[in-house]
């Protein structure tokens, strides 16, 4: 067994990945330490590498290295194994593993989605608090946890949006530092005991009398409020300290004036399913025609799968299908379709040069007289198609995703991400940007003509965007 110990991070990990690809290591004769990890007691003293006589040409395609920079931030001791297999593999001419439908793939696949998801959380929940100016710099401070190694990447991006501000950020494994020129990334542990992180300013006082009072009881809905901003990011917001008391009050007083309960679970339309269906094999359908990973298959005409070229380079992400995208099985083919079309149009967006999809691949409806009425979809029913979307989005290769709606949206960054955040913004969701838009259907149910006008003027703005984008 061969003892290689990396720094913690992705540079120091792919150096030695590719000695030791030119040493031929198999991934069981290597055991990877990191030089933050504390080493076993009685460890053998592990011989160093050989410097390899040439470096290993490897080429692998643009997804799959960014799928492999983007997990390596995944906090997980065994990561650097981990990649290192799919590396071997890769390397050993199986591409399979670069799959969902793999095993390896699959997990590789879940922790670039986690690591996404935890640079969204970053932008979303750092909170800058200003210190006293007699103190000096840093201006400003914030205490942040982050689920996975997103620091530099987060403040990369802090850096490029507060001028020259100076300011700091510390989390438990390490902490950013901006001098207003520079970034230093500092990678010790329990920092934040040695700045003061604790120093309300006045805005922050307003912003907290302001948040008291506009906090509803009546209104409260505790599982909404957690999905929006989640219990593990209060601690890091000036607000978090007030929720707790807040919650606590309304429990015990105002609420007292309970919501109607629902009417009651509607039954879907029976379908007699051959026994052979009804057993579904959730985990690795074949193809999304016999997908059964959640029960929307039970009441829709078909799946409906994106269409579009395969080298697209926008792609359109809807939520799912409607009726008559259901009977027709093809994306936005009905009247939020032909909004869109005309949305496109004013853009200068080609239909036929974009890739048109849905986070969801089955129409969810329920029965209203004779018509069948557009169920949004569940965050459960979204992830569970996730499967296909992130298929998609390797296979396409497209470098602008434009998402219309909210559901489109959660489906990359979960439902923590909401719409009015992102409008106007682009993001990134690994090798991608992202932008985000209004639902067509939206601009439709509007009754006043201007909201609507308004509505699809966003929509076409984000469409020229998304061209612009391409376009560098
Ligand atoms: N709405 C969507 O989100 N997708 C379609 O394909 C049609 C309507």
């Amino acid at each position: 067994m061969r003892t290689i110990t990396i720094d913690d991070d992705f540079d120091a990990w792919r150096t030695a990945a590719l000695d030791a690809l030119a040493q031929q290591l198999t991934p069981e004769s290597i055991d990877w330490r990191t030089t933050q990890a504390e080493p076993a007691l009685f460890a053998a003293e592990a011989p160093a590498l050989q410097q390899p006589s040439e470096a290993p040409q490897i080429r692998v395609s643009r997804e799959f290295a960014t799928l492999l920079k983007d997990a390596a931030h995944f906090r997980d001791e065994r990561r650097w194994s981990f990649l290192y297999r799919v590396l071997w593999r890769w390397t050993q001419g199986d591409r399979s593993v670069a799959s969902p439908a793999d095993e390896d793939g699959a997990r590789l696949y879940k922790m670039a989605k986690a690591v996404r998801r935890a640079q969204h959380d970053m932008i979303a929940y750092v909170r800058f608090r200003q210190r006293d100016a007699a103190l000096g710099a840093p201006e400003y401070v914030a205490w942040y946890e982050p689920d996975h190694d997103v620091l530099v990447w987060g403040a990369d991006h802090f850096a490029a949006r507060m001028g020259r501000s100076t300011w700091l950020i510390a989390t438990p494994h390490g902490a950013a530092m901006f001098d207003g020129e520079h970034l230093q990334i500092e990678r010790r542990r329990a920092l934040a005991a040695e700045h003061a992180v604790d120093t309300p300013d006045a805005a922050e006082t307003l912003w907290m009398t302001y948040y008291r009072s506009i906090f509803n009881p009546a209104r409260l809905n505790e599982t909404a409020l957690e999905q929006h901003m989640p219990v593990r990011f209060w601690k890091g917001l000036p607000e978090g300290a007030l929720i707790p008391q807040l919650v606590s009050a309304a429990r015990g007083g105002a609420r007292r004036v309970a919501q109607a309960q629902g009417v009651g679970a509607r039954g879907g339309k029976a379908v007699q399913v051959e026994a052979q269906e009804a057993q579904p094999e959730r985990d690795a359908p074949t193809s999304l025609d016999t997908c059964r990973r959640c029960d929307l298959w039970r009441n829709a005409t078909q799946a409906v799968h994106g269409a579009g070229p395969s080298d697209a380079r926008i792609m359109l992400l809807g939520e799912q299908p409607g009726d008559q995208e259901d009977l027709k099985g093809e994306p936005f083919v009905g009247p939020a379709g032909q909004l869109l079309d005309d949305a496109m149009r004013r853009a200068g967006v080609p239909r036929e040069q974009v890739y048109l999809t849905n986070a969801v691949k089955h129409f969810k409806w329920e029965p209203r007289g004779k018509r069948r009425l557009h169920k949004t979809p569940a965050q459960q029913e979204v992830d569970a198609c996730a499967y296909w979307l992130e298929q998609e989005l390797r296979d396409v290769g497209a470098q602008v995703i434009v998402t219309l709606g909210a559901t489109a949206l959660a489906a990359l960054f979960g439902r923590r991400a909401t719409l009015s955040a992102h409008l106007g913004r682009v993001v990134t969701y690994g090798d991608k940007s992202v932008v985000a838009t209004y639902h067509p259907s939206y601009a439709l149910r509007q009754n006043d003509e201007a909201a609507r006008e308004r509505t699809v003027a966003a929509i076409v703005e984000a469409l020229e965007r998304a061209r612009t984008l391409i376009a560098r």
